[in-house]
């Protein structure tokens, strides 16, 4: 019976402490965001996507703010080596040879963490 209890107690504390910690997973690193933001800057990203991530210079380029990090990560990826590569694909992956791995998950975070 005490064991019941116990785990009447334990159970709903540990998940709860489970739920802070996807809470703590999905807020972006501040510096992480910081260093994405400086790259949009620096590699021209804006030049096609807008300053603001989402007023790209014509309507057949794509907006980024707010985008899922990882889907954008894997997007770029998949533009840098080719994957990806439709009838604008072309005009990206230029500048996809400026980003290394890294810096492309930088990015994604940035672009993740605007509204
Ligand atoms: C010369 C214009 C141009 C520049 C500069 C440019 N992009 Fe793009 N970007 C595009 C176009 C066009 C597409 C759509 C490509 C496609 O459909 O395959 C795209 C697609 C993307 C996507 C995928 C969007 C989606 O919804 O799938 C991301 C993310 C992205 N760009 C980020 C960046 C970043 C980061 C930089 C700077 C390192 C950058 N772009 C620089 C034109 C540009």
């Amino acid at each position: 019976m005490k064991k019941l209890l116990l785990a009447l107690l334990v159970v709903p504390a540990l998940s709860l402490a489970a739920d802070a910690k996807k809470k703590e997973a999905a807020k972006p690193d501040p510096k992480v965001v910081a260093e994405g933001a400086k790259l949009f800057t620096d590699r021209t990203c804006w030049s096609c996507h807008g300053k603001d991530a989402k007023t790209p210079i014509m309507p057949a380029y794509p907006k980024l703010a707010g985008q899922n990090a990882e889907y954008a990560e894997r997007q770029m990826l998949d533009i840098k080596s080719g994957t990806r590569a439709n009838g604008n694909s072309a005009a990206m992956k230029g500048v996809m040879g400026l980003v290394n791995e890294a810096e492309i998950k930088a990015i994604a975070v940035y672009l993740s963490s605007l509204q």
